[in-house]
């Protein structure tokens, strides 16, 4: 990266700075990328609280609900039904066959228990929710745990530590080579 001292006195137009002008942008997105951070990760907590889980520290992303759906799953022996959705980065890659997916991906897998519709007996449908799990791709922070990052919240809340060590070990046994995600982009 090119160091502060060295920018300034580049780019000089009428007098102006640019490198400094350059500097001060840079300082500026540094601050607002650092507060929206911060906005990130105490999204979900209380007041005063952290919601990050245990080991990776990692949290449920405001915005996930508008993201795009990858996939749906239903799993018997928790009788539950689950969506899972991926930001923008995480949906490119899906698109473009990119393996492993790129570091700023997300993906969100949301559970509900699996009811019957009360109005259609013959359908199943979203019950309560259950559990809200996210995994971030950050290949150099998360690079014992194949670059992910794992976080299972129930009721904004992450859950213990005991929990949060099997995340990886299931993922790695089942799907090493796609990326350690077993969610494939639904047709
Ligand atoms: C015993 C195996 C197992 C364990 C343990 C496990 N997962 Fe998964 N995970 C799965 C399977 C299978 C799927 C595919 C979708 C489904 O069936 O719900 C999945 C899907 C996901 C997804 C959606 C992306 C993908 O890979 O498909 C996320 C996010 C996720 N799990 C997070 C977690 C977190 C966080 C933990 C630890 C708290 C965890 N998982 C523990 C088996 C496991």
């Amino acid at each position: 990266m090119r160091s502060p001292s060295h920018s300034k006195g580049h780019w000089q137009f009428g007098g102006r700075t640019m490198g400094h002008a350059m500097n001060r942008a840079a300082r500026l997105v540094i601050l607002i990328a650092a507060t929206a951070g911060t906005v990130f990760l105490r999204s979900s907590a209380a007041p005063g609280e952290l919601a990050l889980s245990p080991i990776f520290g990692v949290g449920i992303p405001p915005d996930y609900r508008h993201w795009e759906l990858v996939g749906v799953a239903h799993e018997t022996g928790l009788d539950e039904l689950r969506g899972i959705v991926g930001n923008a980065a995480a949906i490119e890659a899906y698109r473009a066959g990119t393996l492993p997916f790129p570091d700023g991906a997300i993906l969100v897998k949301l559970a509900w228990k699996h009811v019957q519709s009360t109005e259609f007996e013959p359908a199943f449908v979203p019950g309560p929710a259950t559990t809200v799990q996210v995994m971030v791709k950050d290949s150099k922070r998360y690079s014992s745990t194949g670059g992910w990052g794992f976080g299972r919240f129930i009721d904004g809340r992450p859950v213990d530590e005991a929990q949060h060590q099997t995340c990886f070990g299931c993922h790695a046994a089942g799907v090493k080579q796609h990326d350690f995600v077993f969610t494939r982009l639904a047709p």
